[in-house]
């Protein structure tokens, strides 16, 4: 008797333990399938992107904390871009332009790789006439928009955390600002963390082809596909998001193209962008063709792509006076 409940017990515990090895190893290899390995990039990679890297020349640190913005308008541009930056500043970039809704802009600069005294003495006056712009010390090219959308995200995760939602977009596109608030008051809860939205591109898989302007090496990204990820141009989301995305960027080996980097980032938190469309997906809001200016079209998107400074100025005066009436 004494025997036969010792021998119970053993095939009890036996049991347990082959129940709980097989679940073990199930939910690890559930884990492993949904989510991507997270391998720290080595320190000379991650330095390339890395905040604590560069220094800010230009910073409005208190910007944010004292206007609590709804909305913060992140807009890379270079030391020469005067002119965009005017224009931004006098069409959708002005502020109050909405009633009731603080929506802030600042322009994301670097250097040039030749120094331009003369230039950089005119963005400081600009810098203290405006108070509206950010300037650190990495040098301004196509290829190091990763490092400035990255110091972007850390921009808003140190000194904007109070903001609702952040958009980077860039200074030639055309922002119907009345839309894109209507549109994020109405996405409600779900819009207030982990949120980010565009024009989501997927399926797009590497450019192999060393001629073409958005080539990558194998050496530097082996997979065949890239996750889904949001067109550069303009793309909001919530404000948590910068914090997390800087932090998903030490699992994530940079690349020149940085907005196929953000959405490596999103990947790595297991974040999925949101589409952004009307008439059941058959419309964009976020339009990253050209279209030409027609009013009551342009009053259906929330961006429209492919505006130099004259044009935004010429169209702008027209659509504010009667986009209301389409
Ligand atoms: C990117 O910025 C870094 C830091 O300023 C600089 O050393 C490098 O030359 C830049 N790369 C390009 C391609 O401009």
């Amino acid at each position: 008797m004494r025997k036969r409940s010792r021998y119970k017990l053993l095939t009890y515990f036996a049991g347990a333990g082959l129940i709980t090895f097989v679940v073990t190893l199930v939910l690890n290899n559930t884990i492993r399938l949904s989510m991507p390995k997270k391998t720290p990039t080595p320190k000379e990679l991650y330095d390339v992107i890395s905040p604590s890297t560069y220094r800010f020349i230009l910073n409005q640190p208190e910007l944010c904390l004292k206007k609590s913005p709804f909305l913060v308008l992140m807009i890379p541009v270079t030391l020469k871009d005067t002119e965009a930056r005017t224009a931004v500043r006098r069409t959708w970039g002005q502020y109050g332009l909405i009633p009731h809704v603080t929506i802030l802009h600042l322009f994301v600069v670097g250097q040039p790789a030749q120094s331009d005294p003369l230039l950089q003495e005119h963005l400081e006056k600009e810098s203290k006439e405006y108070g509206d712009i950010i300037q650190m010390d990495f040098v301004d090219s196509y290829h190091n928009l990763t490092i400035k959308t990255m110091m972007i995200m850390n921009w808003i995760a140190t000194f904007c955390q109070d903001a609702q939602y952040a958009m980077k977009i860039d200074a030639d596109i055309f922002l119907n600002v009345h839309y894109l608030v209507d549109y994020l008051h109405g996405q409600g809860e779900s819009s207030r963390k982990d949120y980010i939205t565009g024009s989501v591109i997927s399926d797009a898989s590497p450019h192999r082809d060393s001629f073409n302007k958005w080539y990558i090496s194998e050496d530097l990204y082996s997979d065949t596909w890239y996750p889904p990820y949001l067109s550069g141009a303009a793309y909001v989301f919530s404000t948590d998001l910068a914090r997390k995305i800087s932090w998903a960027s030490r699992f994530v080996r940079p690349i020149p193209l940085e907005d196929v980097y953000v959405g490596l980032c999103l990947h790595v938190l297991g974040v999925k962008p949101a589409y952004a469309t009307r008439f059941l997906g058959l419309r964009n809001l976020f339009e990253v063709r050209r279209l030409k200016y027609e009013r009551c079209t342009f009053a259906k998107c929330i961006i429209v792509n492919g505006f130099n400074p004259q044009n935004l100025l010429r169209i702008w005066h027209d659509f504010q006076k009667s986009y209301n009436t389409c």
